[in-house]
Protein backbone atom coordinates (compact mmCIF):
# COMPACT_ATOMS: atom_id res chain seq x y z
CA UNK A 1 0.00 0.00 0.00
CA UNK A 2 1.23 3.82 -0.73
CA UNK A 3 0.87 6.51 1.87
CA UNK A 4 0.60 9.97 1.23
CA UNK A 5 0.73 12.51 4.30
CA UNK A 6 0.76 16.02 3.62
CA UNK A 7 1.33 18.25 6.18
CA UNK A 8 2.82 21.50 7.41
CA UNK A 9 4.79 19.46 10.51
CA UNK A 10 6.50 16.37 8.59
CA UNK A 11 7.95 15.73 11.68
CA UNK A 12 5.25 14.76 13.59
CA UNK A 13 5.51 11.32 11.51
CA UNK A 14 8.84 10.12 12.54
CA UNK A 15 7.38 7.45 14.78
CA UNK A 16 5.93 5.66 12.32
CA UNK A 17 9.54 4.82 11.27
CA UNK A 18 9.73 2.69 14.78
CA UNK A 19 8.12 -0.67 15.54
CA UNK A 20 6.21 -2.79 13.44
CA UNK A 21 4.94 0.25 10.87
CA UNK A 22 9.01 0.70 10.16
CA UNK A 23 9.72 -3.07 9.59
CA UNK A 24 6.81 -2.92 7.39
CA UNK A 25 8.31 -0.26 5.35
CA UNK A 26 11.53 -2.25 5.59
CA UNK A 27 9.54 -5.17 4.20
CA UNK A 28 8.35 -2.90 1.09
CA UNK A 29 4.86 -3.81 2.34
CA UNK A 30 4.23 -0.03 3.09
CA UNK A 31 5.14 2.74 0.95
CA UNK A 32 4.85 6.00 3.21
CA UNK A 33 5.43 9.24 1.85
CA UNK A 34 5.65 12.58 4.08
CA UNK A 35 5.54 15.60 2.14
CA UNK A 36 5.57 19.36 3.99
CA UNK A 37 2.58 21.35 2.58
CA UNK A 38 5.09 24.10 2.34
CA UNK A 39 7.09 22.93 -0.35
CA UNK A 40 3.88 23.74 -2.62
CA UNK A 41 4.42 27.30 -1.51
CA UNK A 42 6.09 29.77 -4.13
CA UNK A 43 5.90 33.51 -1.96
CA UNK A 44 9.42 34.26 0.56
CA UNK A 45 7.56 33.40 3.82
CA UNK A 46 5.84 29.45 2.20
CA UNK A 47 2.52 30.95 3.61
CA UNK A 48 0.15 28.36 3.96
CA UNK A 49 -3.04 30.38 5.73
CA UNK A 50 -4.87 33.26 5.43
CA UNK A 51 -7.55 35.30 7.32
CA UNK A 52 -11.49 33.71 6.69
CA UNK A 53 -13.69 35.35 4.12
CA UNK A 54 -17.44 36.67 6.23
CA UNK A 55 -14.51 37.27 9.51
CA UNK A 56 -14.64 35.42 12.58
CA UNK A 57 -11.54 33.63 14.83
CA UNK A 58 -8.21 31.97 13.42
CA UNK A 59 -6.79 31.36 10.32
CA UNK A 60 -8.02 29.22 7.17
CA UNK A 61 -5.77 27.05 4.70
CA UNK A 62 -5.02 28.77 1.76
CA UNK A 63 -5.96 26.48 -1.40
CA UNK A 64 -3.40 26.81 -3.51
CA UNK A 65 -0.64 24.70 -1.87
CA UNK A 66 -3.29 22.03 -1.32
CA UNK A 67 -3.94 21.72 -5.04
CA UNK A 68 -0.25 22.01 -6.08
CA UNK A 69 0.49 19.71 -3.62
CA UNK A 70 -2.64 17.08 -4.55
CA UNK A 71 -1.88 17.06 -8.14
CA UNK A 72 1.51 16.05 -7.52
CA UNK A 73 1.03 12.95 -4.93
CA UNK A 74 -2.47 11.95 -6.23
CA UNK A 75 -3.22 13.27 -9.68
CA UNK A 76 -3.75 11.06 -12.73
CA UNK A 77 0.02 11.39 -13.94
CA UNK A 78 1.77 10.30 -10.80
CA UNK A 79 -1.28 7.61 -9.93
CA UNK A 80 -1.12 6.37 -13.74
CA UNK A 81 -2.94 2.85 -14.38
CA UNK A 82 -3.17 2.51 -10.93
CA UNK A 83 -6.66 2.78 -8.48
CA UNK A 84 -7.86 5.93 -7.93
CA UNK A 85 -6.40 7.43 -4.34
CA UNK A 86 -8.61 7.32 -1.08
CA UNK A 87 -7.95 11.26 -0.55
CA UNK A 88 -8.50 11.41 3.95
CA UNK A 89 -9.19 14.63 5.36
CA UNK A 90 -9.04 14.20 9.01
CA UNK A 91 -11.38 16.69 10.41
CA UNK A 92 -13.50 16.68 13.41
CA UNK A 93 -16.49 17.14 11.37
CA UNK A 94 -16.19 14.01 9.41
CA UNK A 95 -17.58 10.57 10.28
CA UNK A 96 -16.31 8.22 12.95
CA UNK A 97 -13.18 6.31 12.41
CA UNK A 98 -13.63 2.74 13.71
CA UNK A 99 -12.15 -0.85 13.23
CA UNK A 100 -14.88 -1.34 10.48
CA UNK A 101 -13.60 1.66 8.78
CA UNK A 102 -9.66 0.88 9.22
CA UNK A 103 -10.35 -2.82 7.79
CA UNK A 104 -12.12 -1.27 4.74
CA UNK A 105 -9.03 1.16 4.02
CA UNK A 106 -6.54 -1.46 4.38
CA UNK A 107 -7.79 -2.92 1.42
CA UNK A 108 -6.92 0.11 -0.19
CA UNK A 109 -4.02 0.86 -2.91
CA UNK A 110 -3.03 3.86 -2.28
CA UNK A 111 -4.27 6.52 0.66
CA UNK A 112 -3.43 10.26 0.80
CA UNK A 113 -3.75 11.88 3.97
CA UNK A 114 -4.39 16.00 3.83
CA UNK A 115 -3.82 17.13 7.65
CA UNK A 116 -5.38 20.24 8.20
CA UNK A 117 -4.52 22.83 11.15
CA UNK A 118 -5.89 26.39 12.30
CA UNK A 119 -9.94 26.59 11.37
CA UNK A 120 -9.54 24.20 8.70
CA UNK A 121 -9.00 24.13 5.07
CA UNK A 122 -10.62 26.12 2.43
CA UNK A 123 -13.86 24.18 1.29
CA UNK A 124 -12.93 23.77 -2.32
CA UNK A 125 -9.77 22.09 -1.53
CA UNK A 126 -12.76 19.29 -0.86
CA UNK A 127 -14.28 19.75 -3.83
CA UNK A 128 -10.64 19.68 -6.04
CA UNK A 129 -9.63 16.44 -4.39
CA UNK A 130 -13.02 14.49 -5.45
CA UNK A 131 -11.56 14.87 -9.28
CA UNK A 132 -8.95 12.93 -8.27
CA UNK A 133 -10.31 10.22 -6.13
CA UNK A 134 -12.62 9.55 -3.44
CA UNK A 135 -12.68 12.07 -0.52
CA UNK A 136 -13.80 10.92 3.16
CA UNK A 137 -13.33 13.25 6.65
CA UNK A 138 -12.96 11.20 9.00
CA UNK A 139 -12.96 12.22 12.65
CA UNK A 140 -11.10 10.05 15.17
CA UNK A 141 -13.77 10.83 18.10
CA UNK A 142 -16.33 13.64 19.38
CA UNK A 143 -13.00 15.84 20.56
CA UNK A 144 -11.12 18.43 19.35
CA UNK A 145 -7.56 18.32 18.48
CA UNK A 146 -4.99 21.02 17.45
CA UNK A 147 -4.54 19.33 13.75
CA UNK A 148 -4.97 16.34 11.82
CA UNK A 149 -1.49 15.19 12.31
CA UNK A 150 -2.10 12.99 15.33
CA UNK A 151 -5.78 11.73 13.88
CA UNK A 152 -3.56 10.82 10.85
CA UNK A 153 -0.87 8.81 13.01
CA UNK A 154 -3.55 6.60 14.91
CA UNK A 155 -5.32 5.77 11.97
CA UNK A 156 -1.78 4.76 9.76
CA UNK A 157 -1.61 2.54 12.50
CA UNK A 158 -5.13 0.86 12.93
CA UNK A 159 -4.92 0.56 8.98
CA UNK A 160 -1.70 -0.67 8.17
CA UNK A 161 -1.36 -3.24 11.53
CA UNK A 162 -4.47 -5.02 8.92
CA UNK A 163 -2.33 -5.01 6.01
CA UNK A 164 -0.93 -8.55 5.69
CA UNK A 165 2.43 -9.07 6.80
CA UNK A 166 2.37 -6.35 9.04
CA UNK A 167 1.64 -8.19 12.23
CA UNK A 168 3.72 -11.33 12.86
CA UNK A 169 1.12 -13.19 13.89
CA UNK A 170 -2.15 -12.57 12.17
CA UNK A 171 -4.21 -14.83 15.02
CA UNK A 172 -3.74 -11.77 17.08
CA UNK A 173 -5.95 -9.33 15.42
CA UNK A 174 -8.70 -11.83 15.56
CA UNK A 175 -8.98 -11.70 19.35
CA UNK A 176 -8.42 -8.19 19.85
CA UNK A 177 -11.85 -5.31 21.06
CA UNK A 178 -13.75 -4.42 18.43
CA UNK A 179 -12.78 -6.94 16.20
CA UNK A 180 -16.20 -9.43 17.07
CA UNK A 181 -17.61 -6.21 18.01
CA UNK A 182 -17.09 -6.56 21.67
CA UNK A 183 -14.28 -5.55 24.13
CA UNK A 184 -11.48 -7.42 24.57
CA UNK A 185 -11.20 -10.23 27.70
CA UNK A 186 -8.52 -9.88 30.23
CA UNK A 187 -5.00 -10.97 29.84
CA UNK A 188 -2.43 -12.25 32.28
CA UNK A 189 1.17 -13.96 32.18
CA UNK A 190 3.42 -15.61 34.93
CA UNK A 191 3.46 -15.10 38.11
CA UNK A 192 0.70 -17.04 38.71
CA UNK A 193 0.85 -14.84 42.36
CA UNK A 194 1.87 -11.31 42.17
CA UNK A 195 1.22 -8.62 44.86
CA UNK A 196 -0.93 -11.31 46.91
CA UNK A 197 -3.07 -11.04 43.85
CA UNK A 198 -3.37 -14.75 41.52
CA UNK A 199 -4.56 -15.36 38.39
CA UNK A 200 -8.50 -16.84 37.56
CA UNK A 201 -8.08 -20.54 38.28
CA UNK A 202 -9.68 -21.07 35.43
CA UNK A 203 -6.09 -20.27 33.04
CA UNK A 204 -4.54 -22.55 34.78
CA UNK A 205 -7.01 -25.38 34.30
CA UNK A 206 -5.20 -26.63 31.26
CA UNK A 207 -9.36 -27.52 30.24
CA UNK A 208 -9.57 -25.12 26.90
CA UNK A 209 -13.50 -25.02 26.10
CA UNK A 210 -13.96 -23.93 29.79
CA UNK A 211 -11.25 -20.97 29.23
CA UNK A 212 -12.85 -20.33 25.51
CA UNK A 213 -16.24 -19.93 27.91
CA UNK A 214 -14.88 -17.56 30.43
CA UNK A 215 -13.40 -15.35 28.07
CA UNK A 216 -16.52 -15.36 26.51
CA UNK A 217 -18.49 -13.77 29.31
CA UNK A 218 -15.65 -11.86 30.11
CA UNK A 219 -15.93 -9.59 26.96
CA UNK A 220 -19.66 -9.29 27.48
CA UNK A 221 -19.31 -8.59 31.03
CA UNK A 222 -16.62 -5.98 30.42
CA UNK A 223 -18.85 -4.70 27.49
CA UNK A 224 -21.60 -4.14 29.35
CA UNK A 225 -20.02 -2.24 32.29
CA UNK A 226 -17.85 0.39 30.11
CA UNK A 227 -19.22 0.22 26.35
CA UNK A 228 -22.97 -1.01 26.44
CA UNK A 229 -23.86 1.23 23.36
CA UNK A 230 -21.65 -1.54 21.50
CA UNK A 231 -24.36 -4.36 22.42
CA UNK A 232 -27.82 -4.81 20.64
CA UNK A 233 -30.52 -3.90 23.43
CA UNK A 234 -31.38 -7.49 24.24
CA UNK A 235 -27.45 -8.15 25.52
CA UNK A 236 -27.68 -4.79 27.70
CA UNK A 237 -30.68 -5.87 30.04
CA UNK A 238 -29.21 -9.31 30.99
CA UNK A 239 -27.70 -9.36 34.52
N1 LIG B 1 -8.63 17.37 13.77
C1 LIG B 1 -8.99 18.04 14.88
N2 LIG B 1 -9.73 17.29 15.68
C2 LIG B 1 -9.86 16.08 15.07
C3 LIG B 1 -10.53 14.87 15.38
N3 LIG B 1 -11.23 14.72 16.50
N4 LIG B 1 -10.45 13.86 14.51
C4 LIG B 1 -9.77 14.00 13.37
N5 LIG B 1 -9.13 15.10 13.01
C5 LIG B 1 -9.17 16.14 13.85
Amino acid sequence: MRIDVLSIFPSYFDGLTLSLLGKAQHAGIIDLRVHDLRDWTSDRHNTVDDTPYGGGAGMVMKPEPWGLALDDVAGPSDTAGAERPTIIFPSPAGEVFTQKTARALATHEHLVFGCGRYEGIDERVFEYAADLGEVRLISLGDYVLNGGEVATMAMIEAIGRLIPGVVGNPESLVEESHEDGLLEYPSYTKPASWRERAVPDILLSGNHGAIATWRREQQFERTRLRRPDLLPDDETSQS
